[in-house]
């Protein structure tokens, strides 16, 4: 008998297909800046490698001195339709847009997860991750960016000193927070349109929260808070994703001075006998290998598996493991050793009873009423210890076996535990996630070849207090169950069966850890792989080397508590600046 597990599975795998033969007709082709012709040998002042999150930012601002002539290079092509609906971002994961990287199997971490590992999600079209992950535009605290500034000594990385770059990203527009004291805090003329999507169905979760001392917030980028509970910004406005291709790329199409190479993936940065980066190598949709040459910088934001793994290629990275692939060494570093990422454990609740939704889903929002709670086990601290990100589905919903196996991974056992376990009630689908791991990972090469992925070794709970910490924080959460709110309700935890966990007694201390690890695997906040402090000076340049910076993720000196997008557009937004400060607005005439 086919489960519905294995139903949702394959139906998402044929509406890919379906999808997959819909891309040849360039449905959103129109959206799009076209693709230059660049020759073999040609020389732009700047190339930027990879237009994802960081790299569409920082082609829209340097783009704007109209005597800069800027080459963008991105690997993937034209985000299709599933990467412009906001609400099938389930389709994108492995498919033609995803590179697939997955974490090497520790066996001890990801064990519920299919094949034991991680699906390391990362987008290969324009607008990269932004143009698959899910949307949520959540800045974290100042107690983030202040180790920032630690890392680097330099104070010009402490949340204060970036909130004008935060401010000049946003194109606020929900009124509610508009209209409120924390307006202050944010953008109206950016090009990043924010909304939100409040829903009654939140209003008991709320209420839950309340008696746990947890309080409703309307702002969660209010630089205030640091613990309470809200419905978060979203990047998506008029129905559509508003992926950084869609806010930064799309506006600029028009820009004499704007080069963009697509399906095109550099191998290699060429450097001259003083160590300065003179341009790139890289391979063509026709296969061909061509060099380009950049009169004043390569940028690198490639994402941080790919950047770490370019720079290696590229002779700069950890001297002994270069060696043991051939490559000569140019700067010896620690690149790719510094890996964070949030640790995740989902618990699942069921809610009150009621009868399945049988109307179509809108496509054009976020499928789900979605709340984003921060807490903290000493609730005076400035900063939260664990994230929970909150999902409502209603009763006997498939879209919850979506997130459950497609977009999280974990094994079928699993997906199917929570599905039976709440037939027949909405279902309250929690991810709790720590936010300051100790635990580090590491991107490694496997081989001098650049068609092959990078070895990622998650590293997850490679640091045991984090397993002791995610423990006491999965008990924390636990006590909601006995919220009057939940009560009401007829609340209950849906059971799995877990069966190194069963014998041990419900709500201890040693459950909540053996579950912690058993249902552990990745929130896709990866970040630190080329950390500024250790691999890049404070105005992100690669040390050892002239003209080559990295400003994507793997920039980030430590992980911060909200979703890694907006700290990467920060980074960006700081990057275009500190380029132009070097090069002033007319560098041919210097
Ligand atoms: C599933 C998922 C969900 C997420 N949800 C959220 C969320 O809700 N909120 C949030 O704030 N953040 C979220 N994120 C994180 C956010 O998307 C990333 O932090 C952000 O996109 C990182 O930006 P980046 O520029 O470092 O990398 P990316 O956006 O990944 O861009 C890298 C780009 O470089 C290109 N590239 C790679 N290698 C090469 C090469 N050799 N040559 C040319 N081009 C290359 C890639 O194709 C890609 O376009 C999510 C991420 C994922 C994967
Ligand atoms: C990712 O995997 C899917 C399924 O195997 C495949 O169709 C797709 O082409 C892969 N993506 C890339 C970038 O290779
Ligand atoms: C390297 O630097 C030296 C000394 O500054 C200079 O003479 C030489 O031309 C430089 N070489 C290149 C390839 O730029
Ligand atoms: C809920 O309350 C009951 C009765 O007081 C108690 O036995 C149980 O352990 C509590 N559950 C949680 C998760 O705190
Ligand atoms: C579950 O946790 C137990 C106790 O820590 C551990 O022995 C077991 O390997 C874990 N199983 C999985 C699938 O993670």
């Amino acid at each position: 008998m086919t489960t519905v597990v294995e139903t949702v599975v394959a139906t998402v795998r044929a509406i890919q297909a379906a999808l997959l033969v819909v891309t040849g007709l360039q449905l959103t082709g129109y959206m799009w800046p076209p693709s230059a012709t660049v020759t073999n040998g040609a020389t732009y002042d700047f190339i930027i490698v990879g237009g994802g999150g960081a790299g569409s930012i920082i082609a829209n601002r340097l783009t704007e001195e109209s005597s800069l002539n800027i080459l963008l290079i991105e690997a993937g092509g034209d985000p299709q339709l599933e990467a412009v609906l906001p609400g099938i971002f389930p389709t994108t994961v492995n498919s033609a847009v995803d590179f697939n990287f997955t974490s090497e199997n520790d066996g001890y971490s990801s064990q519920n997860l299919k094949n034991g590992v991680a699906g390391l999600t990362a987008g290969k079209m324009l607008g990269g991750s932004t143009s698959l992950g899910h949307m949520n535009y959540v800045r974290g605290v100042p107690n983030d960016y202040a180790k920032w500034a630690k890392a680097t000594g330099d104070d010009s990385w402490n949340y204060w000193n970036l909130l004008p770059y935060f401010i000049r990203t946003e194109k606020l527009e929900d009124p509610d927070i508009l209209a409120s004291d924390t307006a202050q805090f944010h953008g109206t003329n950016g090009f990043l349109r924010l909304t939100r999507q409040p829903s009654a169905d939140n209003t008991p979760i709320f209420n839950a929260y309340n008696e746990l001392g947890i309080n409703p917030v309307l702002n969660s980028n209010d630089p205030a808070f640091a613990i309470g509970i809200s419905e978060p910004m979203l990047m998506i406005a008029d129905g559509i994703r508003q992926s950084a291709a869609e806010a930064y790329l799309r506006p600029i199409a028009d820009r004499p001075n704007f080069h963009l190479l697509k399906n095109t993936q550099v191998t290699k940065v060429l450097f001259d006998d003083n160590k300065s980066a003179v341009g790139v190598e890289a391979v063509t949709s026709d296969g061909e290998t061509i060099t380009i040459n950049a009169r004043l910088e390569v940028i690198l934001t490639a994402g941080v598996f790919n950047t770490p793994q370019l720079l290696m290629l590229s002779g700069i990275g950890p001297s002994e493991h270069l060696t043991s692939f051939d490559i000569p060494v140019i700067s010896d570093l620690p690149v790719g050793q510094n890996l964070q990422d949030h640790i995740p454990a989902t618990v699942v609740h069921t809610l009150a009873p009621g009868e399945p939704v049988t109307a179509p889903p809108n496509p054009h929002v976020f499928p789900v009423p979605l709340t984003i709670a921060y807490t903290a086990l000493d609730m005076n601290q400035a900063y939260p210890d664990y994230q929970t990100i909150n999902l409502v589905f209603p009763p006997d919903n498939i879209a919850s076996v979506q997130i459950c196996s497609i977009v999280f991974g974990y094994k079928d056992e699993i997906c199917q535990g929570f599905f039976d376990g709440g037939s027949g009630k909405s279902t309250f689908f929690s991810i709790s996630s720590m936010v300051q791991p100790e635990s580090r990972g590491e991107v490694l090469l496997r081989s001098a070849n650049p068609a092959d992925p990078p070895v990622i070794k998650h590293g997850i709970y490679s640091n045991e207090n984090d397993l002791h910490k995610m423990a006491l924080y999965l008990q924390d959460f636990s006590r909601i169950v006995n919220t009057t709110a939940f009560r009401d309700m007829g609340a209950a935890m849906v059971e799995l069966d877990l069966p190194q966990c069963n014998d041990l007694e419900r709500n201890t201390y040693d459950y909540w850890k053996c579950y912690a690890l058993n249902m552990s695997g990745t929130i896709w906040a990866y970040s630190s792989t080329c950390s500024m402090g250790s691999v890049l000076d404070s105005n992100l340049r690669v040390k050892g080397v002239q003209r080559l910076r990295v400003a994507d993720a793997s920039a980030m000196p430590n992980i911060i508590s909200g979703n890694a997008n907006p700290a990467v557009m920060v980074i960006a937004e700081k990057a275009a600046d500190l380029i132009k400060a070097t090069y002033g607005p007319s560098p041919r005439s210097k």
